[in-house]
């Protein structure tokens, strides 16, 4: 191990550079005009893999591809633990709020900034270079390697459970390890044992055939922007309760354990305020920040659209506006009947003055794995070692898509060893990645193959968790 952690130091100047080079290529999957972009990330990914000494292979899918990368296998049964990341990124709009360009990766004060910093380049990365230590110094691997990363994540990985369903049994594993979540500080490394779900809608509402002269027309029809701003209104209430009958029915209640972990954080609502910059705090009564955050179900509207934007006045009923909303869920919601649900509340409130259209989007069912089996103690070991502090346990309010899959088609669990600090911002402009998370991460993950390798030849083959 002093070998792969000595390697580890001594190149770390050059693992920056490698990483500017992949944060360098715009890998935004929402967006068409990027197709290409994406195969140039994927081949980068697996040119790079292979240059360490992995096997790698691109896999087409009908979106983006996905590289797989194994590392070399040896005669002799070893535990399997395949490494998810994803190398595609989210749009860094708006580029206004940008202090240097998102694919024109800097190194500022300590910090690396990008888009896709940490969201995800940089914390897969951090399992690369481990695994890279380990080949270049000859130090046996203690579990055989399988590296996933997909090009679709930010826009919920539709084609990869086709991948892991047609490649089940390479891809059968013991575990799966996910880097793609945070940690609260340097001095609070984490492993997250549970994920909120997802379920994405769009909703139109169209009146008019054309957006109207307001002073000819305006009084004598439903202005489409009125409208659907007061369907939106009364979908969550003065208590932020989301009001959809039926909306709470599977929401499981925290357990004191949680509720006590959770406790145990560093958080105050004040500093907490002033670092988003808003000028209160809102959320469901009854519950702290850091609860209503993690823990508990929301509906967001992530985008509203409608009528004149452009620059002065313009006086017009528009003929349609539109939103674009997402539900966080939590155990044991499902994005389908929660879409459906949705959809009856929809035409239920909406008046008949106007045509209503719901589109359901991408959908993630929410995760919850004990954070108390053998698994979980060696993750905790190797994030002990790597961050030479005492980890915590948290949930966390984003979604990985894929946990549940790997859960349902390759039976394996996750352990999320997320290395974003609460400042990176993800999805946000001037996205960054601590060069300090970067390393404690590489060392992480060079004792973590080491933990898993002892923890899994110790048990039975077939136990799951
Ligand atoms: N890395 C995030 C998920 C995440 C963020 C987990 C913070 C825990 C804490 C991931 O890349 C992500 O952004 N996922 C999307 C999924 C969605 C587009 C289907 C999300 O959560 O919005
Ligand atoms: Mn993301």
């Amino acid at each position: 191990m002093d070998k792969v952690l000595t390697y580890l130091h001594a190149n770390e100047r050059r693992f920056i550079d490698e990483l500017k080079d992949y944060l360098r290529l715009p890998t935004i999957s929402a967006q068409a005009e990027h197709a290409s972009d994406m195969v140039a990330g994927a081949r980068w990914v697996a040119d790079h893999c292979r240059a360490m000494g992995l096997q790698a292979e691109v896999c087409p899918t009908p979106g983006h591809p996905v590289v797989l990368a194994n590392t070399p296998r040896r005669p002799g049964k070893r535990p399997r633990v395949l490494i998810y990341g994803h190398y595609d990124v989210q749009p860094p709009d708006p580029l206004e709020g940008w202090e240097s360009p998102p694919f024109e990766p800097r190194v500022v004060g300590g910090r690396l900034f990008a888009r896709g910093a940490s969201d995800n380049k940089g914390q897969h990365f951090a399992h690369l270079k481990a695994v890279e230590a380990y080949l270049r110094t000859g130090t046996e691997l203690p579990c055989d390697l399988t590296f996933v990363i997909e090009g679709e994540e930010e826009v919920g990985s539709a084609h990869l459970p086709e991948v892991l369903r047609r490649r089940r049994a390479e891809l059968t594993c013991d575990c799966v390890v996910i880097s793609d979540t945070g940690m609260p500080s340097l001095k609070l490394p984490a492993l997250t044992y549970a994920l909120r779900g997802i379920a994405a809608l769009e909703i139109k509402v169209t009146g008019p055939n054309r957006d109207l002269h307001s002073g000819i027309y305006g009084g004598s029809v439903a202005n489409p922007a009125m409208v659907l701003s007061q369907l939106l209104a009364g979908l969550v209430n003065q208590q932020g309760r989301v009001t959809v009958p039926g909306f709470y029915a599977k929401v499981k209640a925290l357990s004191a354990f949680e509720r006590r972990q959770m406790g145990r954080l560093p958080h105050q609502d004040a500093a907490y305020r002033r670092f988003l910059g808003a000028p209160a705090l809102f959320g469901e009564r009854g519950y702290t920040s850091e609860e209503r955050r993690t823990a508990r179900p929301t509906l967001e509207i992530n985008g509203l659209t409608s009528g004149y934007q452009g620059e002065g006045s313009k006086t017009i009923v528009p003929s349609w506006a539109g939103a674009k909303l997402t539900l966080r869920l939590v155990p044991d919601q499902s994005p389908a009947s929660i879409v459906r649900l949705m959809k009856a509340h929809l035409r239920r409130i909406c008046p008949p003055t106007v045509r209503l259209e719901v589109k359901a989007g991408h959908g993630a069912e929410p995760y919850w794995v004990s954070p108390e089996g053998p698994l979980a103690a060696a993750a905790l070991a190797a994030l002990r070692r790597g961050f030479g502090r005492e980890p915590v346990l948290i949930r966390e309010g984003g979604s990985i898509p894929i946990v549940v899959g790997f859960r349902k088609i390759l039976r394996a669990e996750s352990l999320l060893l997320g290395l974003a600090l609460p400042d990176a911002n993800a999805h946000s402009p001037n996205e960054s990645f601590h060069l300090e998370a970067f390393s404690g991460g590489m060392r992480m993950s060079a004792h973590l193959w080491a933990e898993l390798g002892q923890t899994l030849a110790r048990r039975p083959a077939s136990s799951a968790s």
